[in-house]
């Protein structure tokens, strides 16, 4: 594994919480908890594997959709994962940030969300950007007023325009994503972080997140590695 090469961002949807529960005849919640636990062992195994960058789909804008019990669920598990794992995080001197729009998360959460952010802004392990209440359409949407609101105060001009300046206005600036990573079987992007996967490698696999254990990120490094990455060259 040691002569392989790591991408440098990677991305993962963290998808089939609710039905690795449900086939063990658990509450959906006993899956989203199954998920922080073995979150939690993934982001100690990439620390060792010299990862610079991870994007994590935690809360998507149509999740808001679930049922409100599963929502506050999720919400309260999100406070607790940002007050409780400050420890681990610290341990791991891992700098994390997020993507997503602000409105409508709980204050509670947003101070949770913020407090990590401001104590872990100096390390440089790797990044985890954790995306909540994310949207690669709604990002867009964002980063299109950012510009527009920049042109209408004559500060740019429309030629100045360029893929550089959307990158720039992103929620994040962060390099490409070169690899991402899809549990449960399902085979889509959903709304994840469209932009920036423009060229990544994709990889899916048929387990459920709270079995995507050190094992299968392993797998899918070395698949990884048999691609033949172009960029639209020969
Ligand atoms: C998708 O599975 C998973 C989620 C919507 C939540 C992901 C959250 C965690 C892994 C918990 C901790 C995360 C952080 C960042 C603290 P699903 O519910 O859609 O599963 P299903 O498709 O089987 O229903």
């Amino acid at each position: 594994m040691d002569d392989l090469i790591m991408p440098n961002h990677i991305g993962i949807i963290m998808d089939g919480n609710g039905r690795w529960a449900t086939n063990r005849n658990l509450k959906r919640c006993d899956g989203h908890k199954a998920g922080l636990e073995n979150l939690k062992k993934l982001c100690s195994y990439m620390a060792e594997k010299n990862v610079n960058y991870v994007s994590l789909y935690a809360f998507s804008t149509e999740n808001f959709k679930r049922e409100k019990k599963e929502v506050n669920f999720l919400m309260n598990l999100f406070i607790d994962a940002f007050v409780k794992e400050i420890d681990f995080v610290h341990d791991h001197k891992i700098k994390v940030i997020f993507s997503g729009r602000r409105e409508p998360l709980p204050k509670k959460v947003l101070s949770a969300m913020d407090d990590l952010v401001n104590v872990t802004k100096d390390y440089d392990n790797y990044t985890l950007n954790i995306c909540i209440n994310y949207g690669s359409v709604t990002e867009i949407i964002d980063m299109t007023k950012k510009i527009c609101d920049m042109y209408k105060d004559n500060k740019i001009t429309l030629d100045e325009i360029d893929d550089k300046m959307l990158f720039n206005n992103l929620y994040q600036e962060l390099p490409p994503l070169d690899l991402v990573i899809r549990t449960s079987g399902e085979q889509r992007l959903s709304n994840f972080m469209m932009l920036q996967a423009s060229y990544a490698e994709l990889y899916f696999t048929d387990k459920y997140f709270p079995e995507f254990d050190r094992y299968e990120f392993d797998k899918a490094i070395l698949e990884y590695n048999k691609r033949n990455r172009r960029f639209g060259g020969n």
